[in-house]
């Protein structure tokens, strides 16, 4: 296993990505259980990418509950439908928001949070949780971050 992740700071945006997720698929060991392979995964990112907040909300008694992630402290239970993480599960489809301020139904968990991607993960047909990553800056996640957060949530429906 990999000991560290190794980004180039001075590439594009999707070159990290190109660089980060190979290592992801590295660090992945299907002989622990999910939850220790989702704490990696959210280390690797968050640190790999600089993100401020990198986290799992996975789907339990029909709610979302908060799962391994990395950054401030964060709130443990999302409704279906509610915020951007319950509106990404109904919608079963990746959700980009520029400016959290104006998305209607927001759940603030931290002030300094200013945009937001969250992205399902769909096994079986079924969406067993969501991969959030939030910005302190606005507009942060466009649709490169859409791609390759895709990929990584496809990597982890095959866990
Ligand atoms: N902002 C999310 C809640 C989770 S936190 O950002 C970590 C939402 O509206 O669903």
């Amino acid at each position: 296993m990999a000991e560290q992740i190794l980004i180039d700071p001075s590439v594009s945006k999707a070159e990290k990505y190109e660089q980060l997720l190979p290592q992801i698929h590295a660090l992945l060991d299907r002989d622990v259980n999910l939850t220790a392979n989702l704490a990696n995964i959210a280390a690797a990112l968050k640190y790999g990418m600089d993100f401020f907040w990198v986290g799992f909300y996975i789907v339990e008694n029909n709610a979302l509950i908060l799962g391994p992630f990395q950054g401030p402290v964060a709130c443990t239970r999302i409704g279906y439908g509610k915020g951007v993480c319950g509106t990404a599960w109904q919608k079963r489809s990746t959700l980009i928001v520029e400016d959290v301020e104006k998305f209607p139904g927001h759940i603030a968990c931290s002030s300094d949070s200013k945009s937001e991607i969250v992205v399902p993960v769909i096994k079986n047909n079924k969406v067993i949780m969501v991969l959030d990553v939030d910005s302190e800056h606005l507009a942060t996640f466009d649709t490169t971050d859409q791609k390759y957060l895709e990929q990584l949530a496809g990597m982890i429906a095959g866990l």
